[in-house]
């Protein structure tokens, strides 16, 4: 089986929209032997038509994504953003409880849950995001958090469903720390989500399921992790700022 490579860019709250717009040509137009691995920028949600737009003039076949998205389709939900209005906007990707999400604004494995059903709904693949933390790693509870994590994200999800999405285990203490996790450490993790794939609905399904590692993935780490049978790519953060670093991760799971 397989799984088609992939590398997003979560550029968080940072860049101003001329720098968005830059950093979109540049990777567009110097992806050049990436282009087996499948490419995604997720910008501030405000600039996303911005990078949509750069994509579309470079021609690009990089996807576009959003970071966040509410679970509703409209309604009275000030300064929310709704599954339908990243589709409208050309999105085909969200990121879906990241970690920061989950700590500073309160985001339950329910609300995940009820986010991921919405953004399927609306055509989205969602990249849910899973993790443990450090203490939670240090008292030997890695496996029950991630566990749970999986089972409440994705609670309720069809066998149909859950083929469409992408994973993300991004272990907190390695995300924004430069301490990445080991390769060995990183694919025990993937291997253990996979499992919890398959009991969720089939070894079938769970086998094409996509399952990035995040957390500090640079050019120089990006090979050893790739290199692993359950790592299908990254979700990376500060080294997606920078049209180079951020390809260089792309031709490591290029192979
Ligand atoms: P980082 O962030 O690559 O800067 O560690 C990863 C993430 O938060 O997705």
């Amino acid at each position: 089986m397989s799984r088609r490579k992939i590398v997003a860019g979560n550029w968080k709250m940072n860049l101003d929209r001329t720098q968005a717009r830059e950093l979109t040509a540049a990777v567009a137009a110097r992806r050049g032997t990436a282009a087996a691995v499948e490419l995604v920028l997720c910008p501030p949600a405000l600039y996303v038509e911005t990078v949509g737009t750069a994509l579309a003039a470079a021609q690009s076949d990089i996807g576009l994504g959003g970071q966040n998205v509410h679970d509703k389709p409209n309604g009275a939900f000030t300064g929310e953003v709704s599954p339908p209005m990243l589709v409208d906007l050309g999105c085909r990707y969200v990121i879906l409880g990241h970690s920061e999400r989950r700590t500073l604004c309160g985001e339950t494995d329910a609300v995940v849950n009820a986010k991921t059903k919405a953004a399927l709904a609306a055509g989205l693949t969602p990249i849910v995001c899973v993790g443990e933390t450090l203490a939670e790693r240090e008292a030997d509870r890695t496996a029950a958090v991630v566990t749970g994590q999986v089972q409440g994200s994705l609670a309720g999800l069809s066998a149909a469903d859950l083929e469409k999405i992408v994973v993300a285990y991004e272990p907190v203490w390695a995300i924004g720390t430069g301490k990445v996790a080991t390769p060995e450490q990183a694919q025990e993790v993937h291997a253990l989500i996979r499992s919890q794939l398959a009991a969720l609905s089939s070894a079938a399904v769970a086998a094409q399921v996509r399952i990035q590692y995040g957390g500090s993935v640079k050019p120089d780490n990006a090979a050893d992790l790739a290199a692993q049978p359950d790592i299908d790519g990254a979700l990376v953060g500060g080294a997606s700022l920078k049209a180079d670093d951020f390809l260089g991760i792309a031709k490591a799971f290029a192979g």
